[in-house]
């Protein structure tokens, strides 16, 4: 099975301090960038074949409102226009949560001084986010919060801002997983108290999963999505196979970090073990994959006659 560059989509942490590049804990290979850094680093990558980027924000100010995320300036929507003007081919993900941007860390709006969702207020604020990213040019939004009723919001609220053709990327299927641990590094999005098994999905419950995406498929999403890939192929094959509907699988943070520490203890080789694992990824049925790997593959086809 050949997959093409064109099926990739690859992630990026934008931030608004002055250091252009900077490494991550427990993520090899992944950084933290300033606009310039990113603009410099889509530049490579955009030479080596890849054209689809998904955005993360990362801020020092963090408010429970989760303003920071829509504010005029804010930084994720100066990367999308910056992006924009330079690559207007590229292809612009932008991922719209609230766990990077709240001080606790949830990916929701909490009732003062409570640990309760304040559902009408998570979806006003995600709406708010989504508006700001299509206004500065986003291509597609990527609603991550797992708030019930997000994509209609969304969906409706773009709409009426007349950017009815910015896309919706569902994280329908979005599991309460331990593997998102160095992306909550990155991110600095770890929740300060409790877990996220209130709104993410029960890893043990396959038919849930089934249903949220056949929810976000009548609300109006334009792809969904499975996350994380390597312990749910089940999800992305049933899924497919059942609703054939274009459909991207996230193959996470620790996923990645792990193919990583492997090779830094020597048990694999790097190309053949990541090739074996996007080829699985795909087989089972994703039209799209997010992952970390695709700097390196795309580097390592065009310089070193490597195929996946
Ligand atoms: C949350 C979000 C998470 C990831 C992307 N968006 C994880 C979380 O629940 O904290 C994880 C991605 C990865 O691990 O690579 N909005």
């Amino acid at each position: 099975m050949a997959i093409s560059l064109n099926r990739f989509i690859y992630p990026y942490f934008v931030t608004s301090t002055k250091v252009a590049k900077a490494e991550i804990q427990s993520f090899p290979g992944v950084y933290r960038f300033s606009i310039n850094g990113l603009l410099n680093d889509i530049k490579k990558i955009n030479a080596l074949g890849l054209n689809k980027v998904l955005l993360f924000g990362v801020l020092d100010y963090k408010h429970n409102s989760g303003i920071s995320a829509y504010k005029k300036d804010n930084i994720v929507a100066k990367a999308i226009e910056e992006i924009k003007a330079k690559f207007p081919s590229l292809v612009v993900f932008a991922d719209v949560c609230l766990c990077a941007y709240t001080k606790h860390g949830h990916c929701a709006i909490l009732k003062s001084g409570t640990r309760e969702i304040d559902k009408k207020a998570t979806l006003a604020a995600l709406s708010k986010i989504a508006l700001a990213y299509a206004q500065a040019g986003a291509d597609w939004i990527a609603p991550s919060a797992m708030a019930n009723g997000q994509v209609l919001a969304i969906r409706s609220a773009l709409d009426r801002g007349n950017f009815r053709k910015t896309k919706i990327l569902g994280y329908s299927a979005k599991f309460n997983s331990n593997f998102y641990g160095p992306f909550r590094n990155a991110a600095n999005s770890a929740p300060e108290f409790g877990d996220r098994s209130g709104y993410q999905l029960d890893y043990s419950n396959r038919q849930i999963a089934l249903k949220k995406i056949k929810e976000d498929i009548a609300s109006g999403v334009d792809m969904v999505m499975v996350k994380p890939a390597l312990s749910y192929l089940d999800v992305i094959k049933e899924a497919k196979q059942k609703f054939k509907f274009p459909l991207a699988a996230y193959n996470v943070s620790a996923e990645y970090a792990l193919v990583k520490y492997g090779v830094k203890n020597k048990i694999w080789n790097e190309k053949k073990v990541i090739r074996e694992i996007l080829t699985s990824i795909a087989r089972a049925g994703s039209d799209y994959i997010i992952t970390y790997h695709a700097k390196d593959i795309a580097k390592w086809i065009k310089k070193e006659n490597y195929s996946i």
